[in-house]
């Protein structure tokens, strides 16, 4: 059967760079030349691709943004009466006080917040604003941000920078040389590195942002020692939540560690799935993206207020993320099961809501794409990073975890006969510069 995914694929390569808009889509990081590509539908956690099969997803759930499941009946119930209202007009939309109030309150500390739609062009407003405040120009920063100059910057002085911070390979093509040297990274559980850009770059630091926590817990008070120091040196503490927000906990997640941060940044999980992302954060900070010009049309647009705040009221009454976190702690002692049955290598990571695994051996790029491979054909979209979803239940668990235990034999049956494994295509990607040079 032809794959309809792949054919339109090839289609989209010709006009579209790349095929496509994000990254971590491009079928070339799961499957090169086998993987659906384009979906048909989603509901729940269930895809069907362009030739109408169906796929349960364990890979990411919409890029860790649909806690609730794809299609949700109660968001989409409230997006379609908002649509009839009209979701645009020269006046705003009241949703925008609402979801201002509701992460206000959530977040005690914050007493304002901006919106806009995509998670990059927030962390570009939270940046913005902190500089207007502190006019100190430089940033210390952990994690990954987006694609926006003022992140990339950091891979001017050595292509390699980034490379450390979840996305290895962006280069710096077409960033602007005059931000070098405005930004430079520390590492995660690692004190020493931030002081050591402090003291480097003395009065100059202004703005430390990062992932509260992406791949391990944080150890020895990191997030308290990064608090500390940034107070100590006058610099505005920004938690960017993007992804880890509103998985663990309803909020920030870094209400549950109890370290505050000056500003904090949330989009994905809080429209699960809609065009929202927000910027919290102190008055007398957030009172300075007046003193500047932070304004768009689309950020107005009212349906994805509306995914906000009835997302919001969704999680909160269901108790979600408690459902996340005990789904993820099935899953990574089902990971664990099929690992020691099989004789297979693996190391296990992340929050529990977003629990991911990695191959432990030299040529993991091709077990994870075999892995990838062999599950799709027994009906997952499957990778080693997953994001939990509350319409998981214990059959679909149960179904995808027999799922793995049969794909780890299967490579632990190609190890013992030192036999290479049979993968169709050409491996994954997990690098910009692979795609598309
Ligand atoms: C921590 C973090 N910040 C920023 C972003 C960028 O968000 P977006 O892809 O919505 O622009 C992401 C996306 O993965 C993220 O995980």
């Amino acid at each position: 059967m032809v794959n309809l995914g792949q054919k339109l694929l090839k289609k989209a390569q010709k006009i579209i760079p790349g095929g496509n808009q994000l990254l971590s889509k491009r079928s070339e990081m799961f499957l090169p030349n086998f993987w659906p590509a384009y979906y048909n539908y989603s509901k729940g956690c269930v895809v069907s691709d362009l030739n109408n099969k169906r796929y349960y997803d364990f890979a990411g759930m919409g890029v860790t943004s649909c806690v609730l499941g794809y299609a949700d009946a109660d968001i989409n119930k409230a997006i379609i009466k908002g649509l009839k209202k009209g979701s645009m007009s020269t006046l705003n939309s009241p949703e925008e006080v609402d979801l201002a109030n509701r992460l206000i309150k959530i977040h005690k500390w914050a007493d304002m917040a901006r919106f806009s739609k995509s998670g990059g062009e927030a962390c570009l407003i939270a940046i913005r604003i902190a500089r207007a405040f502190v006019k100190k120009e430089k940033i210390a920063f952990c994690g990954y941000h987006g694609w926006h100059d003022w992140y990339m910057a950091a891979n001017l002085g050595n292509t390699k920078n980034l490379d450390e911070q979840l996305l290895p390979g962006l280069g710096n093509k077409g960033i602007s040389k005059s931000f070098k040297n405005s930004i430079h990274s520390f590492n995660y559980n690692d004190i020493n590195s931030l002081e050591k850009i402090f003291k480097k770059n003395k009065n100059q630091i202004g703005i430390v942002i990062m992932e509260p926590m992406r791949f391990t817990k944080p150890k020895n008070n990191f997030l308290k020692n990064v608090k500390k120091l940034a107070k100590k040196n006058g610099a505005i503490l920004i938690f960017d939540e993007i992804t880890c927000g509103f998985h663990e906990n309803l909020g920030g997640l870094h209400l549950k560690f109890k370290v505050t941060p000056d500003m904090a940044i949330f989009g994905k999980a809080l429209g699960n799935g809609y065009p929202i992302s927000a910027v919290i954060g102190k008055k007398k900070i957030m009172n300075f993206a007046q003193r500047t010009f932070i304004s768009s049309t689309m950020w107005t647009e009212r349906l994805g207020f509306i995914a906000g705040v009835t997302t919001l009221k969704k999680m909160k009454k269901l108790n979600v993320q408690k459902k996340l976190i005990s789904l993820g702690k099935q899953i990574k002692k089902g990971w664990i099961y099929a690992a020691n049955k099989h004789d297979i290598k693996i190391s296990i990571s992340g929050l529990d809501s977003l629990p991911n695994f990695r191959f432990d051996y030299a040529n993991k790029k091709e077990i994870s794409t075999f892995f990838t491979q062999e599950m799709l054909k027994l009906g997952f979209l499957a990778k080693e990073a997953l994001a939990m979803t509350y319409v998981y239940n214990n059959k679909i668990i149960k179904k995808y975890l027999k799922s793995v235990e049969l794909v780890f034999s299967k490579i632990n049956y190609y190890h013992k006969k030192k036999l290479k494994l049979p993968i169709k295509g050409p491996l994954k990607h997990s690098t910009l510069k692979r795609i598309t040079f």
